[in-house]
């Protein structure tokens, strides 16, 4: 059975000013080096909404790479007051466009951050952009309404750092989630370097106790004696939520996923040129065919696996 889709993930753009080995491979070429018009995003959002979509996710590739990003946010937020308007960014733009964006309708964004050294943000991202996520992520504090760090746990990259980050999060007064390491196409050392979510939590000196989150939440969110803040886990991998799922995905050429690790599609902007009708039902065709089958369960192959620079993490 398929859940009711309120949640819109749009992944604007392929291009990212990071190049995180995980993420974006080497020798990756945008397959869509004009950027997607924002009228395209925009009829899709806005026929997706006339459907019971409710939350709009911009991702990428690198969300604020994409030139008319503000102006798509607007046209988002007139939509209707009752739409929710959020972001993933890596930060590094974010100490100029924080403001903008907020201005222009953005209720939150989740700031991706794996590492608080500059090294090995350096060796993870290939750029030596620390000290402009961090003013990304203090900038987003003082005018977005809802502001949360991600970081992606790797077996013997970033794990030593794990009550670092929490500290570090607890001190600027954000949330933090962990998300676990997720296979794809271009990390062929996944197997060697996943830590599980609950295998961090018993490694803190202090106890996390479990909070109330609510049912569509990817995140479990816990508090502690010890913290201001929320401690959420992402456990795609040993805790699949794929149950509760209520997302659809949108890439920049068009194709609309019902999942990360599905390899459906149809091409929405296709679809939609051809009439909106006919394009509505072929989405309630793919929510319908929506598997629910866990990360783990598929991908035989890498080459079965997605790759995130394009559909978005
Ligand atoms: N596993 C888990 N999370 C990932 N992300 C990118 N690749 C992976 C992966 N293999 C995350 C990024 C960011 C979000 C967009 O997706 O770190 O937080």
């Amino acid at each position: 059975m398929s859940n009711p889709v309120r949640y819109l993930r749009v992944s604007l753009i392929d291009q990212c000013n990071l190049a995180c080995s995980y993420c974006k491979p080497s020798g990756h070429h945008t397959t869509n080096r004009r950027q997607t018009d924002r009228e395209k995003f925009a009829f899709a959002i806005q026929t997706l909404y006339t459907i019971g979509v409710r939350k709009v996710r911009f991702t990428g590739g690198e969300p604020t790479v994409y030139r008319e990003l503000t102006e798509l946010i607007k046209d988002t937020s007139l939509l209707s007051p009752v739409i929710e308007i959020a972001m993933t960014s890596n930060g590094v733009l974010l100490r100029k466009l924080a403001p903008l964006l907020a201005k222009a309708g953005l209720g939150s964004v989740n700031i991706s951050l794996d590492t608080l050294n500059r090294d090995k943000f350096k060796q993870i991202t290939r750029v030596d952009a620390l000290h402009k996520v961090i003013d990304g992520i203090y900038a987003s504090k003082e005018s977005i309404q809802k502001v949360k760090l991600n970081c992606v746990v790797m077996k013997g990259v970033n794990d030593d750092e794990f009550e670092r980050m929490i500290r570090f999060a607890d001190k600027v007064g954000i949330d933090i989630r962990f998300i676990e390491f997720m296979p794809t196409k271009h990390n062929s050392n996944h197997d060697s370097r996943f830590i599980s979510g609950g295998t961090l939590r018993a490694s803190l000196p202090f106890a996390l106790t479990l909070d109330k989150t609510p049912k569509s939440s990817a995140a479990r969110y816990y508090r502690s004696e010890e913290l201001k803040i929320r401690v959420g886990f992402i456990d795609p991998v040993s805790h699949s939520f794929c149950g509760s799922c209520d997302r659809l995905r949108l890439a920049s050429d068009g194709n609309l996923y019902g999942c990360l690790f599905s390899g459906s599609s149809f091409n929405l902007f296709d679809s939609l040129n051809m009439g909106v009708e006919s394009a509505i039902e072929e989405v309630h065709k793919l929510v319908a065919n929506k598997e629910f089958i866990g990360c783990q369960a598929v991908g035989k192959g890498r080459d079965d696996l997605p790759s995130f620079i394009s559909i978005g993490g």
